[in-house]
Formats: structure tokens, sequence, C-alpha cells
């Protein structure tokens, strides 16, 4: 019989064990897996090493032990609603493991194995109870577990891929693997026909505890390719391992779980008896438990990803809890004796109770908050199916559960399992996509109203935000409130989107065509990103943004900071519009008033009313006006007075926006431009450096849009021209070059016909061939290598050719073979004989020469003289 032995004995043992053999013994990895995207949550030991496996990563020892936190819900292989009802699922558990990483292979391994579940001296198991799974034709394994270890072969069975291949996932390390199993007895076996055996029945009564995989490859995408060094993992559950410690027959009667079940004993009245009684009672500890470890290691309750996870488990436990009688937050007390247990392997815990206990308490509430109405619901769904003699619950129903009381698919599968029916989760599925598509249409106006709207009903008692960003960048500020995305008071941490609410704020908020300001919340350990700032009307500045470290809820202090380089930017622009609109008065006239503008860092838009288009002098005009201004350096000066005071002095006004008695008057140098304006602005124009209108465009009811860049924005604007001119001139260049090569082509085949045609019209003059007529080409180039080539052809005689130019001349080429060139027949003096037809004149040497003329109507004649001049110079 084993000897008894608790769960942080069995852990302890297992890291002295492998110590003793030269092992690193290696922390826990977080629950919440670091630079591996395709986990959702680490769930094998093996996660932390497998870039060492893979080779990518080296390590200063080559054997590791580990106990690492893991788990599977919400994975592919997600058994939620298993969870409670047998005898071997958890959503978190724990795996023992001992790693080589290059180092010893098979032959180690198992003798390790072996030597930690059967040496007295450890855990000391009878042998004739211990089996082996081996994959099918690994002969190695075979040979080691039943000559060098010792089983009997008959206890030592191959199975399959599917037993005996792991994988980490679709990708990653793999190989063949051993797993060893702890016959439960055979007063446990089951009925199966072809008898109880590990091959085939698989049931309760074979318990694996220990899986040793052979890393020996790596799956990708493109295949299994074997890793260059081999190397081990493996994984010993050690709920498991303490079941046959402790000689019980399920995981939930192991230590580990007492202290927790007692505390719901204490705190529900009930008792935890083995039986389907026990169910609740295990849900909720187990539940309780994954919950506490993932809030610790930074995961948060939310609608989608891990956060989600932790929601439907959560929301799973409590839902059980009304078996117990518990009818408001109750898991969050459950926390501590959670940490009772589990602090003396992860002492962090510990650190990160109290947190543990807000977190769930918070989402306990809000679940509470529609829990009953929601199971009045599911009480008429069930009802209402009995009479129809319907049994899977509808799609759209069980949605409905979800998406207005909060009751995730796993607890609706729960129910309807309890009453013996199941769901149909394809129309579940399919309304939630519907219900994703509305919720995007709807997303910018209504739904993003909507938060607004809940958001400030919570703070109608909270002192409206003061701004404090005229004169500063940054300063420390309260939080006094935190909201996620749907408006709902919240805590939130890393990853989390969040709406945060100061108490003062340095941050400009969307307002008068000045975008809001971007920047950073921070605080030691705390740090979110702000993307965006908008407010209330009731003067609440709402910071929107993303929490990238800590934990932000309501109550800290921050230091607030305005990303500097974006307002400066912003706030050139801004001034600029004051200075555009004062000069396209001065331009076009009183008329022009403001309808609308956009001021970003990046461009500013400023509508205005005007008929027509601006001409470009216009243009040019406003900003030649807009530039001497900023040369001026004038400075920019800003301060409140009553309304009349600021009319009296002429400040422009947007028309038709509402102002109060005292305004912000916004002005440049001593009043040039006067305007109402509550943004933020340059102190002196210079700041601006220049502005350049970029386009001007119509937009309707007598509204123009001009678009203007400022600063280095003009300078971007400029090397962007210039780039485009470059690549429009370098396009152009390439076109020419492409067309010039066409052409070249076709004169060439044009040539190439016109020569043989020539050459068949050839004439006999006392013996000599004479070849002469228009030529298909103009050039004198193109005359002469088409003459050049009817010369080669032919290989004696007298070629003349010509013309007409484009620009009304005539080009004439006459070549005389070398046997006959200054001998018989002198190429000079033919074509100039030819030309002087044609208007012209012309020589050259005896073999080749070119002539010009005026006159092309006389060409044909000209060449018809050829065959004569010819014969008189050879004198016929
Ligand atoms: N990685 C293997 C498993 O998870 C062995 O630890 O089973």
């Amino acid at each position: 019989m084993p000897k008894y032995m608790s769960g942080n004995e069995i852990r302890t043992a297992f890291i002295e064990f492998f110590k003793s053999k030269g092992h690193t013994h290696v922390p826990s990895s977080s629950l919440v897996p670091h630079g591996d995207p395709t986990l959702l949550f680490t769930n094998a030991g093996m996660n932390q090493f497998k870039d060492t496996f893979l080779g990518l990563e080296k390590r200063e020892y080559n054997r590791a032990v580990s106990v690492q936190k893991c788990t599977r819900a919400g994975g592919k292989h997600n058994d939620l609603d298993e969870v409670g009802f047998t005898a071997r699922h958890h959503t978190m558990f724990e795996m023992m493991g001992n790693f080589s990483f290059g180092d010893y292979f098979k032959d180690d391994a198992l003798a390790y194995a072996w030597e930690f579940i059967t040496s007295p001296e450890w855990l000391g198991l009878p042998t004739d109870r211990i089996w082996a799974t081996i994959y099918q034709d690994d002969d190695q394994a075979y040979e080691i577990w039943t000559k060098k270890v010792g089983i009997s072969p008959d206890r030592v069975v191959r199975l399959g891929e599917k037993d005996n291949f792991w994988r980490m996932g679709d990708t990653g390390p793999c190989g063949p693997c051993s797993e060893i199993f702890w016959d439960m007895g055979v007063e446990h076996s089951c009925d199966d026909p072809r008898g109880c055996r590990i091959d085939t029945c698989g049931c309760d009564r074979w318990r694996e505890f220990w899986n040793n995989v052979f890393m020996q490859y790596n799956q990708t995408p493109e295949g299994m390719f074997p890793l260059e060094r081999t190397g081990v993992d493996t994984g010993l559950g050690l709920e498991r391992m303490a079941t046959v410690m402790q000689e019980v027959y399920s995981n939930w009667e192991i230590d580990l779980w007492l202290p927790i079940f007692a505390k719901i004993e204490e705190m529900s009245g009930k008792k935890y008896q083995v039986g389907p009684d026990a169910v609740p009672f295990r849900v909720i500890a187990d539940h309780t438990r994954c919950c506490t470890f993932l809030i610790s290691d930074g995961v948060r309750f939310s609608n989608e990803g891990r956060g989600y996870v932790m929601r439907r488990i959560l929301r799973r436990a409590v839902r059980f809890g009304r078996a117990l009688g518990f009818t408001s937050p109750f898991v969050h007390q459950l926390a501590a004796s959670v940490v009772d247990v589990m602090s003396e392997a992860y002492p962090e815990l510990r650190e990160k109770l109290t947190i543990v206990q807000d977190e769930i308490r918070r989402e306990e509430e809000r679940f509470f908050r529609t829990l009953e109405q929601g199971m009045e619901r599911m009480g008429e769904i069930l009802r209402n199916m009995r009479q129809d003699g319907r049994t899977a619950v509808d799609g759209t129903e069980a949605f409905v559960l979800y998406d207005t009381y909060g009751f995730p698919l796993d607890i609706v599968r729960d129910i309807a399992r309890e009453h013996g029916f199941t769901v149909d989760e394809v129309g579940y599925q399919n309304a939630m996509a519907e219900q994703k598509a509305r919720a995007k249409a709807a997303r910018d106006v209504s739904y993003v109203q909507a938060s607004l709207t809940r958001i400030a009903a919570s703070l109608e008692s909270t002192p409206k935000t003061e701004f404090m960003g005229y004169s500063r960048l940054s300063g420390d500020a309260k939080v006094v409130g935190v909201f996620d995305e749907e408006g709902n008071p919240t805590g939130a941490g890393a990853g989390s989107a969040v709406v945060v609410v100061l108490g003062c704020s340095p941050f400009y908020a969307e307002g008068g065509g000045q975008v809001g300001d971007s920047g950073a919340l921070v605080a030691p350990g705390l740090r979110v990103v702000i993307e965006d700032t908008k407010k209330l009307p009731s003067g609440h500045w709402l910071h929107v943004g993303t929490v990238e470290q800590g934990f932000l809820e309501a109550g800290q202090s921050v230091t607030a900071s305005v990303d500097e380089a974006m307002r400066l930017a912003t706030m050139k622009n801004h001034t600029a519009t004051h200075l555009l609109h004062k000069a396209l008065r001065e331009v076009l006239g009183s008329h022009v008033q403001q309808a609308g503008s956009l001021v970003a860092p990046d461009k500013l838009r400023f509508d205005f009313t005007h008929t027509g288009p601006m001409t470009a002098e216009e243009i040019a005009r406003v900003e030649e006006i807009v530039n001497a201004e900023i040369e001026r350096a004038e400075d920019v000066s800003w301060r409140e007075m009553p309304i009349d005071e600021a009319k009296s002095l002429g400040a422009m006004a947007l028309f038709g926006e509402k102002y109060g008695d005292v305004v912000r008057m916004v002005q440049v140098g001593d009043g040039w431009s006067r305007e109402l304006c509550g943004g933020t602005h340059v102190s002196n124009v210079a700041q601006i450096g220049f502005v350049k209108v970029v386009s001007e465009s119509g937009i309707g009811g007598g509204v123009r849009r001009l678009e203007a860049v400022t600063g280095a924005g003009v300078v971007r604007f400029f090397t962007e021209a210039a780039e485009k001119q470059a690549q429009a001139g370098e396009q152009l260049r390439g076109r020419i070059r492409e067309l010039e090569k066409e052409v070249e082509q076709l004169r060439a085949k044009l040539a190439a016909g016109g020569v043989d045609e020539l050459i068949n019209k050839a004439r006999d003059v006392a013996g000599i061939r004479v070849i002469c007529g228009t030529a298909p080409v103009a050039t004198m180039d193109d005359l002469r290598n088409m003459t050049d080539s009817i010369r080669d052809k032919i290989g004696s005689g007298v070629v003349v050719l010509g013309a007409a130019t484009p620009d009304g001349k005539v080009n004439l080429v006459a070549a005389v073979t070398k046997d006959l060139a200054g001998k018989k027949v002198h190429a000079g003096n033919l074509v100039k004989a030819v030309a002087a037809i044609c208007g012209g004149g012309g020589g050259g040497r005896p073999d080749m020469a070119t002539a010009g003329g005026k006159d092309p109507a006389k060409l044909g004649e000209a060449l018809q003289a050829v065959p004569g001049l010819v014969g008189a110079q050879v004198g016929v």
C-alpha cells in the first residue's frame, strides 16, 4: 500500500528528487504565457521551455525541474462543464515536470520516473500496480521498460498517435511519449465486453498520472522536422499523484481541497459528502482556486479572451452557489482559504489576496444583479420546453440569457443538463454573430452614446474636472472615476480599455474643432496610455485609453502627462486657423464666416462661407498675409472677459454658437486677430513657422473648405510633392524609353520588309544591278542603315534610296559596292546628280554618299533618273 503523503509533501519530494539528479529548480511561470500568441493560458510545464527545446533560447542549465500552474480552460479541449462531475478534471491544476534539453533521453527519463515512484526513499509505490503505455513502434521504450526497469511485459501497452504522441498545439516541439498508470484496483473495473483494459475501455480504474514525452520534432505549418537536440519533457499531475498516495478515488478527496470545502461548509451550513451533492462544493472550490491564481497573474474579468474565460468560470461558481443557498456574493470570501492551502508553494498569492478578493467581489456583484431574473427566465424556458415537448434550449433564448442576464453558455448547458435537456449551440452562435454585426453597425452612435449616458449618471455628484492645460502639460491628479467600455464603473488591469475621469487634468478635451489630447497617466507600477480626451456636457473630462501596466481604480493618484509633441503641433495649427480666418476676410471680404474647423496635430481644415471657388491668386494672397504675420513674430495672448466687452473689441465669434456671459478671447499681436475661443494656442505666431494651403474645395451650401499644413508639416508636404514629381518624371521617362524602343522595332520591321521589295525590283544597267526607290523610313541614319543592308545582301551593285522627311524635305543616300566604287560608279557624284533634280545638293565618297533636297514632289522623278545616271557614268 502507498504511504500517505500530503500534496505539499509530494510537491517537495518531486523537486528534491530531481535536484538530487542534477536538475535546476525553475519556478512556475505565469498562467498568462509571455510572448506566445499561440496559447491562451499556460497549459503545460514545458511552455516556458518551448524555445529552449527548439534551440532558440540558451539556458544556463540543461536539466530542469518545475511545478507549473496550468489551466486548459477555454482552450481547444475546453472541458469547463465537465469540472465537478468527473474524478479528475480541474480548471487549474499543478503539473510537476522534469526536463532535459539535449542532455539525457529515454533511458534516464524512464529510470528516473521509476525510481521516484517506486523507491521507498521517495514515493515507494508497489510496482505490481504500475502500468506503462508507449508509442506503437517505440521499441526502444519497450526495451527500457521491460529490460532495464523491469516492468512485466504484459503491463507495457503499445498505443497509437492519439494517446502516445504528444503535441503542445498545432505547432511547436513534439514527440512520442510514454504514460505511466496506476491501477486503482479490480474493484473499480468496468464491464466493457472487450475487457477492462487500458487499451480498450480506458475507464476510471486506469489512472494516468505521469506523461514522459521524448521531444524529437518541431511541428511547423510546413511539416514536422527533427529537432537538432532531442530532449525530455515530463508532466506528473500533482492532484492525480495525491489521489494515489492518499488512496482516494477522486482528485476531490485529496488534502488540498479540504480546507476550502470546510470554509464552504462553514459559510453555507451544508455538509460536504461524496456523491451527487458534492458537485457544487467541487465546482466552487475549483473555480475559486482558478480565479485566485488567474487574478494574481494579472487576468481581469472582461467580455473577451482570457478575461471572458475567467468570467465564465466565476459565474459558473456563483450559479452553483445557489444550490448551497448563497444569495449574495460569497466566492470572494473563499479566496483566503485557497491562499492558505496554496501559498506554501506559491507565496506570491498572499500579496495579491486583497486584489483577488476585490476583483471577485465586484464580478460577483455584477452577476448577482441579473442572476435571479436570469434564473426566472430560465425557469420559464424550461416550462415552455416541457409543454412543447422540446428537448433543446432554443439558441436565441440561450443568447438572450447571455446578453441580458450575463449567463455564459456553460451555465445554460449545466442547467439544461440538470433537467435532461441540451442546448441548440449552433443557434446560439448564430444569434451571437447577428448581435455582433448589429452592435458593430450601431457602435459609433448609439453604443457610445449609451456608455456616455451611463458614465454621466454615475458622475452626478462628482465635482467637474478642472482644466489646467492652458498653462501646463503635466500635473498630479486624482482618479475620480474609472469606467469600462460600456460605461460601467470598474477597476481595470493591464490590457483593459478604460475611460478615466480625473479631478483636474492638463489634457485638452475635444472641442471647438481641436482634437482631444493623447498622453499617459502614470504612478508607481501603473501606466495608462491615453489615446483621446472628450468631455461631457457636465464638465467632466473623459480620458479614453488602455491600461498598459498595473491596476487602475478610482481613488488613485497619478501624474497626468500630455504628449507634448502632439499638443504643440496641434496648437500651431489652431493659431494658424485664426490667422487664416483673418486673412480670408481681408482677401475675400467680411462676408466670410467660419463654418467649422478641424485642428489636428498633422493638419488643419477651415470651413467658411463664400460663394465660389477661390482663385489661385486669392489663395496665394491669403498665404502671403498669413506668413507675413508669422514673420512679424507677434505674441498670442488670451484672457477671459464679459461677452459684451469682447464684442465691442470686435472679436469674431462662431456663427450659431452659444456663448456664456464670460468668454475667452484669443488675440494675435495688438488685436490684428481677435476670436472667442476655448482652444490652446502657441504663445507667439513665429512658432507656427509657415502656413501652406494644400487644397481648396466646395463642400456645398455656399461653404468652402481650405486644408492647410504648418511648420514641419510644410516641409513634409513639399518633400512629398517633390517625391511625387520625381516619381512621375521617372515613370514618364520610362514610358518614353519604352515607346522609343517600340518605334525602333517597328522601323526595323518596316525596313526589313522594304529591303526585299526593293531588291526584287532591281534593274540591270550594263550588267550592274541598280536598286533605287523610296524607303519606308525617313531619317538619314535609317536610310543609311537600309542602304547598307541592301548593299550587303546584293554583293555587287548600286543602291540609291530616298525619302521625304516629316518637315517637308528630302533625304537621299547612295551606296556602291567595293568592286564598282570609284571604278565604274561614284556614289558621291551619283547622289549629287539625283539631289539636283529635287532642288538640293550633296556628295561624298565613291562608295557612300548622302544628299538633301528641298522638293519632295520631285523625289519620284529623281529616283527614276537613277538608272539613266548610272548608265551615263559607265558610258552606255
Ligand atoms: N507536456 C506533456 C504534457 O503536458 C508532458 O508534460 O502532457
